[in-house]
């Protein structure tokens, strides 16, 4: 067996930021282990990495590295694959956090790998990229998959040999509606473009591989979804219930009082004659009273839903209260142990981690601070 054979190949998830665009629920928990479908987001993909044969997965982070590390641990065991830690002495953009894990991704045999971003949800076919990658012999592949709004996202141009033109960041005017949804395979040879400084690898790397016609895409099939704020968070949430619906049913909950796709924790409680779902996620050691009414929305771990209450379009932040027949929704996001008192309404209200709400928050995007 040759050497290239034997190495299997490593993965680095940008991790990195605050998290900003997906606070209050940042403001306590960082943003990719918070949990996408009852489990860490970037959980999803270390699965997906474990599951393409990477032995190691190197996150880069430059935001409390420990909180990310002592809940990996457990990952780590549980999922069998070796978890580090690059952490940045300031933020080194996208590109960066290559150059200063040079060790663990550069070898000889000039095995490829993996770059990710952490707040990307998809199906995640690691292994059809590392093939496409090695077929066409490109330095760098990129997944790339279509959306009507391509403003906010790198716009990838390629000819029907799927040979990149053009990459565009966020591009002011329109160049295409096939974008980048931030899934990488690379080859160590890209190593040697990126010095240990803030780098994007969308604005200086990227353009630098394609004008060598270096830069090969591949279409990515079924959903993906960009999951770094509230709205999309619900929205790729909604995408990745549907999906599973299709490859593994038996994830989803299932009786009279569920109404669509639902995933339960098999720990929550749920109490009589409740109408759960479309698009609901309910976490670990949750209680749901009697008569409540939940769609699309995600109830993280240990929240307490009284009787006759209502969730809709929103987002209840770790071991909330929320009281008997109140009403949370229109994109509401709220905070961990927040406290919503009997009949409240809170419409899109933004609630920050451990409020007593007592009156109703009419006004949407009310940020209560
Ligand atoms: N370690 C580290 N250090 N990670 C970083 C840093 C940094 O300085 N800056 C950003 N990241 C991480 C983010 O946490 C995220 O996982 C990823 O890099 C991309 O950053 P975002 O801030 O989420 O970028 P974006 O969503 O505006 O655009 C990117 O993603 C789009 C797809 O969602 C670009 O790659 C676009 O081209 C792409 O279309
Ligand atoms: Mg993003």
């Amino acid at each position: 067996m040759s050497d290239s054979s034997t190495r299997a190949p490593k993965a680095l998830v940008l991790v990195g930021g605050y998290g900003t665009r997906l606070r209050p629920l940042t403001l306590t928990v960082p943003k990719p282990i918070i949990d996408f479908a009852n489990r860490p987001m970037i959980v999803h993909q270390i699965e997906a990495l474990k599951a393409a044969g990477c032995d190691e997965v190197v996150l880069a982070i430059n935001y409390r590295p420990q909180v990310m590390m002592d809940f990996l641990k457990e990952w780590e065991e549980k999922l069998g694959i070796k978890i580090t830690c690059s952490q940045e002495p300031e933020p080194m953009g996208t590109a960066g956090p290559l150059a200063l894990a040079r060790e663990i991704l550069d070898n000889k045999e000039g095995v490829p790998f993996f770059v990710l971003n952490s707040d990307v949800v998809c199906e995640y076919p690691m292994k059809q990229l590392m093939e496409a990658h090695l077929r066409t012999g490109a330095e760098a592949t990129i997944l790339v998959t279509k959306v009507t709004d391509p403003s906010k996202y790198g716009v990838v141009v390629m000819d029907e040999q799927n040979k990149v033109e053009r990459f565009v960041e966020k591009p002011q005017t329109f160049v295409g509606d096939s974008i980048n949804a931030g899934i990488y395979c690379l080859s160590p040879s890209v190593l040697a473009r990126i010095e240990p400084r803030p780098t994007s690898i969308e604005k200086e790397v990227f353009p630098a591989v394609a004008a060598d016609g270096r830069l090969y895409a591949m279409q990515l099939e079924g959903y993906w979804m960009d999951v770094g704020q509230p709205k999309d968070y619900l929205t790729g949430l909604a995408l990745h219930l549907g999906s599973v619906r299709q490859r593994s049913p038996g994830d989803l909950a299932e009786g009279p009082h569920i109404s669509g796709n639902a995933i339960i924790d098999e720990s929550a409680k749920i109490g009589k004659g409740c109408l759960i779902g479309p698009n609901v996620a309910i976490g670990k050691l949750c209680e749901i009273g009697d008569g409540v009414r939940l769609s699309n929305c995600v109830i993280l771990n240990r929240v307490h839903i009284k009787n006759y209450a209502l969730v809709a379009d929103s987002i209840i932040g770790w071991s909330s209260k929320i009281g008997s027949w109140a009403r949370v929704e229109n994109k509401a996001v709220i905070g961990e142990d927040v406290f919503i008192k009997d009949e409240v309404y809170l419409n899109g209200a933004i609630v920050l981690p451990h409020k007593d709400i007592k009156e109703s928050i009419l006004e949407p995007g009310t940020i209560i601070m």
